[in-house]
């Protein structure tokens, strides 16, 4: 038996695991053109990228924002979603999906998510749906693909959008195609931890021209494309996106392909590993999902079979050198902001009328306290020292005893 390096034993790993952002040279020409050139400013390499991005994705167009929150909110106010409406969501989330709905004045209304790959459940969307729901919004979890055939069918069903949060799945292909114009649109972002970075920026894509060119007015102050400057025909907003970001995105689009393969390779490798290692639970991927962008990978562990909880399992990890996280330790709809909505101009519409204390989503409890997180930047190491990495969960799990 191998001592637990939290006890003194041996340390596993003793890797320096990838640091992110990665850039170079095409990052440093293109942002020294953009300040050589004297155009700074939302211009040709903005539309260079969009351009770019929406192809990447399988998508016809796309409209660059200045980060993934806005980008919500930009392609909800785009489909006329406000006041009085309800918005389906996961609780399994960053705040922003929520909160991007809470923004332009909608409720959201939380659905379960799988205990398979912790993206929204369908059959709890169709039981949350009523007359007030005007969208279902999931999120590719970690870069997993919610299943889009079942929620494009219920929304079909209820004549309602699917707007995908993609925040997290650059790259990842739904039967060959890639995720954001899966459903009506689709918003990623491109702030500092994501797989695709220039330090804050998002993007709504969709297939629809009519959608592309409200949401591009909406986030350039109202204007409309051809007509003069300082004409405004909708209620807009001022969303751009810098020239110094698109020429970063530029650069970095160049080595997103090479690096999500790598990515899905490790994650193989992880999942390979651990699928015998007592106490852990594997995910599973949809087949239906060609392609994964993994912003994280995701296992949980059995707390109750292993004798420890998440806390003492990632700070034995860390010890034999496994930069795991918990990830989200609480459902969305349990922070402080869902419980004094009556402060918030925002949530007028539907501050009396909802009670989140109420919202009980078992699934998305459980995992908030078993899930573990590896990241996305641990996953572009070398094979072999991702192997070293998933030895030494297992060794871990082999060893708890230790740390009964
Ligand atoms: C699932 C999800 N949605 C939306 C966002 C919001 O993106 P941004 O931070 O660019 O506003 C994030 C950011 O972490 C996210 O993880």
């Amino acid at each position: 038996m191998a001592q637990l390096a939290v006890n003194g034993g041996n340390k596993a790993c003793e890797h320096a695991w990838p640091t992110w952002p990665i850039w170079g040279d095409e990052e440093r020409k293109g942002l020294n053109d953009v300040l050589e050139s004297g155009q700074w400013w939302y211009g040709e390499k903005v539309r260079k990228f969009e351009r770019a991005f929406a192809d990447f994705q399988d998508a016809k167009f796309g409209v660059t924002v200045c980060n993934g929150t806005v980008a919500i909110e930009a392609a909800l106010t785009t489909l006329g979603i406000g006041a009085g409406d309800e918005v389906i969501v996961p609780p399994y989330t960053f705040v922003a999906t929520a909160s991007a709905v809470m923004r332009v004045g909608a409720a959201p209304v939380f659905a379960d998510i799988l205990p398979e790959n912790l993206c929204i459940d369908p059959a709890d969307i169709e039981a949350k749906i009523t007359e007030k729901t005007k969208a279902i919004m999931p999120v590719h979890l970690g870069g997993h693909i919610a299943d889009m055939d079942a929620l494009n069918d219920i929304a079909a069903k209820h004549g309602i959008p699917v707007v995908e949060d993609a925040c997290h799945s650059w790259g990842s292909q739904w039967k060959g195609k890639g995720t954001g114009a899966l459903g009506a649109c689709g918003v990623f972002s491109f702030q500092a931890s994501k797989n695709i970075t220039s330090a804050e920026g998002g993007i709504v894509l969709t297939d629809d021209e009519d959608l592309a060119d409200r949401c591009r007015s909406y986030t350039n102050c109202g204007r409309a494309e051809g007509r003069p400057w300082y004409e405004h025909h909708r209620l807009g907003s001022n969303l751009r996106l810098t020239e110094f970001q698109a020429a970063i995105l530029l650069a970095q689009l160049t080595r997103l392909e090479t690096q999500t393969l790598k990515r899905q390779a490790n994650a193989a490798v992880l999942d390979e590993t651990l699928s015998g290692a007592p106490g852990i639970t594997v995910l599973t991927n949809d087949v239906r999902m060609t392609r994964r962008s993994y912003h994280f990978y995701t296992f949980r562990i059995r707390p109750g079979e292993l004798g420890v909880g998440r806390e003492k399992f990632i700070e034995a990890l860390a010890a034999e050198g496994v930069p795991a996280s918990p990830g989200y330790s609480i459902p969305l709809y349990k922070n402080p902001v869902f419980y004094h909505l009556d402060e918030e101009p925002a949530a007028r519409s539907f501050a009396d009328s909802v009670d989140y204390a109420k919202v009980c989503c078992p699934v998305c409890e459980a995992v908030c306290s078993d899930a573990v997180w590896l990241p996305q930047a641990f996953l572009l190491a070398d094979e072999q020292a991702v192997r070293d990495a998933a030895a030494a969960i297992v060794k871990v799990c082999e060893n708890i005893g230790e740390l009964r």
